[in-house]
């Protein structure tokens, strides 16, 4: 079969779907490969790579290819190429893809990569979230620090002491924890809070102080319940959370935010009157920008600076900005769920019974099929 991977075209994006490794892997199965000309630029893989490892350049890598490999969905025009029951694979962004009935028109099969089941031992290698979202956590400190003006770490000198800074993480998933090592491996003192209580054990083990919220024993048991997800608060809890995150961000120096609701708009966890307590100079980076912010005032691709001082950052699309890293990681993620599309004696093979395969699949034979889920 042929595999086709274009050169994205979304805003910010700098990754591609394959590598000069993940082609060897395919060709390795089998197949061979298109990429359209200049697809890895942004990644600083050359056309030279890509061919040396077994690929084609091509102006066109959609409408002859039998499966197409992607980071974004596809813009309206590439998916008008695609070739009948083509099989398209990546972050399809399927909850807000206002696409999805272009591909279905195609009979395409589209697979979602972020509709993984990622609680399943043999997904984890095909786990795009996390592949992303730690490199975007570790990333979100790095330009949060670089826009401070002071240090991190404790500095003893003979012309005086500096004191570390004190950074707070809101919302403790993959891209959070993340953020609080790098944070305390850059020297700074850190508290974090999410609304999963059992996260408090992994905010301690890499050094932050966990910020509690009080939750009654009935939120416990809801939050213990939703597979790793957030639960829906309550009114009361979210009273106590902004009581808890207006004390601690009021006095930080760095606030990373990073809360995500799968499917839903992220939650407004910082209000201007928590902002208006700040010190000048402080920075907030708000990493759920793109799905309506967890910081009041922050907009996508940003520095918004408050009359009192505060720099409210609203980078868009963090892990493209470690465009390398992040597409060797993510094209990985592809190569190994598109094995699983293949049987024991590597032909291709679609399973519908398949958990994996089932989770991800969007649209098939004329149909969207997320909305019926
Ligand atoms: P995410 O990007 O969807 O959200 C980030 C964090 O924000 C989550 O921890 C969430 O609880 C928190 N959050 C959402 N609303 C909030 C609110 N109102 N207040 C405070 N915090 C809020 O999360 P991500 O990184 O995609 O991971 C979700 C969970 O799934 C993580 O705990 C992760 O460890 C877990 N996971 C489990 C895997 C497994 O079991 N093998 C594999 C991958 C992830």
């Amino acid at each position: 079969m042929q595999i086709g991977v274009p050169k994205e075209t979304a805003l910010y994006e700098n990754r591609i779907a394959i590598t000069p490794d993940t082609i060897k892997k395919f060709i390795k199965l089998g197949h061979s490969i298109v990429v359209e000309r200049d697809a890895g630029k942004g990644s600083f893989i050359t056309n030279d790579a890509l061919e040396q490892a077994g690929a084609q350049i091509v102006d066109d890598a959609i409408s002859t290819s039998d499966v197409v490999l992607t980071v974004n969905s596809l813009p309206i025009e590439k998916i008008n190429q695609l070739k009948h029951e083509a099989i398209v694979i990546g972050m399809m962004n399927p909850y807000r893809n206002a696409n999805l009935q272009d591909y279905a028109n195609r009979h395409a099969k589209v697979y979602a990569m972020e509709l993984l089941p990622r609680t399943l031992s043999r997904a984890q290698n095909m786990d795009v979230l996390s592949s992303q979202a730690n490199l975007a956590g570790y990333k979100a400190v790095i330009l949060a620090a670089n826009q401070f003006g002071r240090p991190f770490p404790m500095f003893m000198t003979s012309a005086g002491t500096v004191k570390p800074a004190r950074v707070v993480i809101l919302g403790v998933g993959v891209a959070g924890l993340q953020a609080i090592a790098t944070a305390r491996r850059l020297g700074a003192v850190v508290e974090a809070s999410d609304l999963r209580p059992t996260v408090r054990d992994q905010v301690e083990s890499v050094g932050g102080k966990w910020l509690d919220v009080p939750m009654s024993e009935e939120e416990k048991a809801k939050a213990k319940d939703t597979g790793g997800y957030a639960w829906t608060p309550s009114e009361q809890y979210i009273k106590d959370q902004a009581a808890v995150v207006d004390k601690a961000v009021s006095q930080a120096d760095i606030v990373i935010t990073t809360a995500q609701v799968p499917g839903r708009n992220a939650p407004r966890l910082i209000h201007q009157a928590t902002i208006n307590k700040m010190k000048s100079g402080s920075v907030i980076l708000d990493m759920a920008v793109e799905t309506g912010g967890n910081v009041e005032g922050s907009v996508v691709g940003q520095n918004i600076i408050t009359p009192n001082g505060v720099t409210i950052m609203g980078v868009p699309n963090i892990p493209s900005t470690l465009a390398a890293q992040s597409s060797a990681l993510y094209a990985n993620n592809l190569y190994n769920f598109f094995a699983t599309l293949m049987d024991d004696n590597k032909v291709f093979a679609l399973n519908p019974e398949d958990e994996i395969q089932k989770a991800l699949l969007v649209t098939s034979q004329g149909q969207v099929l997320l909305a019926s889920r």
